[in-house]
């Protein structure tokens, strides 16, 4: 951490791009804990302009004594501003406009977009490295979790193995309460829960985002390049998400001894780094199964730390506030820490395994015609492609109507297990297509 001494003098003058939910929080927080902030960083950290879409919205928080900008890019050549704070959102457009501005303009930046660093990270950390400002993105990983703080900070002694969390608040309150209907007897389908969380403002309008993984992927793609040094990479994310995620599977996950949820992994694997959200069964007993509802947990695995597991809330005004301004009192501190844990220029490119390679465990649920032979047929698909089974359930019998059978299987390649449940799908005792989850031993 180096410390620029030169511009630790008067206050620090920030203008925040974007009010909405995290820049009204950011505004809020900074002027209630304005006195303690002085205390701790020495000198004021003040807002001295904004910038949103309308000017005539009504906001909670106060702004008529601060500059408006209309053009939120004006921020980034606006002379009284220290450091720009973007809280618009979006991978591209007035967020990025306003990013390359101000690092070309020296000045600090710190944002909250995940989709924004997924896609243009290394750009972006180049570009502050070569103006010698902070590039701070708390926020946009695990919102008031100190993950990347942890991790270039507390952590930096360790060699990291991997890391793995729940990282979307949306998908974590789906499935959480998919598995309290099942515990308590009213089952509930992953459309009614979505509904109710929309209800409850826990999902979007449009879900998409959060449902299908994306907003995970953007945040593991983040994660990787600071615990492996190497470009992000947000293309070699194997993403998955938890639409096709059935009631039926958690009860079975249950029955086995695991709790069903969407987890980030990145992991040095033999094949090269395993970046990868998607759906899986982690063992009841693991502390990662208990962390429910819209919070959020990250799992390192340091090579002299050991294990530390980081939960809290992972999104929200005050928890997504209080990381912004966490960036905001190391710029007004005058600490400096290499944007990705090392310098942009030292980033390595990495090799990325493909999910095909992955070697794990695995639930298989298909729903068959019940007549003498079925078993053998699929045991036969499994046989084929070398995978072997570890248990298999079948309960109910109803010559009438397609019942469950459920297999977990031993580690096997994951293309060999995709071309069994591939021919299974073809056998005609079989009535639906089959259900493959992954099983993570952790
Ligand atoms: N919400 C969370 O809990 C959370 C958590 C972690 C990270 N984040 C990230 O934080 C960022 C902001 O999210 P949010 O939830 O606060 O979004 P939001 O509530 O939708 O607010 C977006 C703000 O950006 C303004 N805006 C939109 N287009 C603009 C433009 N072209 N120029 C200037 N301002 C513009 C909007 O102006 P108007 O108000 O005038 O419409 C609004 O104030 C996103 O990158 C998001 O991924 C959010």
């Amino acid at each position: 951490m180096s410390s620029d001494q030169t511009s630790v003098t008067g206050p620090l003058r920030i203008g925040v791009a974007g009010l909405g939910t995290v820049g009204g929080g950011t505004l809020k927080l900074l002027q209630e804990q304005s006195e303690l902030l002085q205390r701790r960083c020495g000198r004021r950290i003040e807002v001295v302009a904004v910038s949103a879409r309308d000017r005539r919205k009504t906001r909670e928080v106060e702004i008529s004594a601060l500059r408006w900008h209309d053009r939120a890019e004006a921020l980034a050549t606006d002379t009284e501003v220290d450091a720009v704070v973007e809280l618009i959102g979006g991978a591209d457009g007035a967020a990025l406009a306003l990013c390359e501005a101000a690092l070309a303009n020296g000045k600090h930046l710190v944002t909250a977009n995940k989709a924004l660093l997924a896609h243009h990270g290394t750009a972006l950390a180049q570009a502050a490295e070569a103006a010698g400002v902070n590039l701070g993105y708390e926020a946009a990983v695990a919102g008031g979790i100190p993950i990347i703080k942890a991790l270039r900070e507390g952590l930096a002694g360790n060699r990291i193995e991997g890391a793995y969390g729940i990282l979307n608040g949306t998908c974590n309150y789906i499935l959480t309460a998919m598995h309290d209907g099942v515990r308590s007897g009213q089952v509930q389908s992953f459309e009614t829960v979505l509904n109710e969380a929309q209800r409850l403002g826990y999902a979007e309008a449009d879900p998409a985002t959060d449902i299908d993984g994306i907003d995970a992927a953007h945040k593991l793609a983040i994660l990787t390049s600071v615990v492996f040094g190497c470009p992000v990479n947000f293309d070699a994310v194997h993403i998955e998400g938890i639409r096709h995620i059935n009631a039926i599977d958690i009860e079975y996950a249950l029955e086995l001894g695991y709790r069903m949820k969407l987890l980030a992994i990145a992991r040095d694997a033999p094949n090269g780094i395993e970046q990868r959200v998607h759906p899986c069964m982690v063992p009841e007993n693991a502390p990662i199964a208990h962390v429910d509802g819209v919070f959020n947990a990250v799992v390192v695995k340091g090579d002299f730390v050991g294990t530390t597991m980081f939960e809290g809330p992972g999104a929200g005004a005050g928890p997504t506030a209080s990381a912004v301004v966490a960036d905001l009192i190391d710029i007004a501190r005058g600490q400096m820490v290499p944007t990705f844990a090392v310098p942009a220029k030292s980033l390595s490119p990495r090799s990325f395994a493909p999910m095909a390679k992955h070697v794990g465990t695995y639930y298989i649920r298909l729903m068959v015609v019940d007549r003498p032979g079925v078993i053998a047929e699929i045991a036969a698909c499994l046989r084929d492609q070398q995978v072997s089974v570890e248990a298999m359930i079948q309960r109910a019998r109803d010559p009438d109507e397609a019942v469950p059978v459920v297999l977990t299987t031993h580690e096997a390649e994951e293309a060999a297990v995709t071309r069994a449940v591939a021919a299974m799908a073809k056998l005609g005792s079989i009535l639906e297509t089959p259900c493959m989850i992954r099983i993570e031993t952790l």
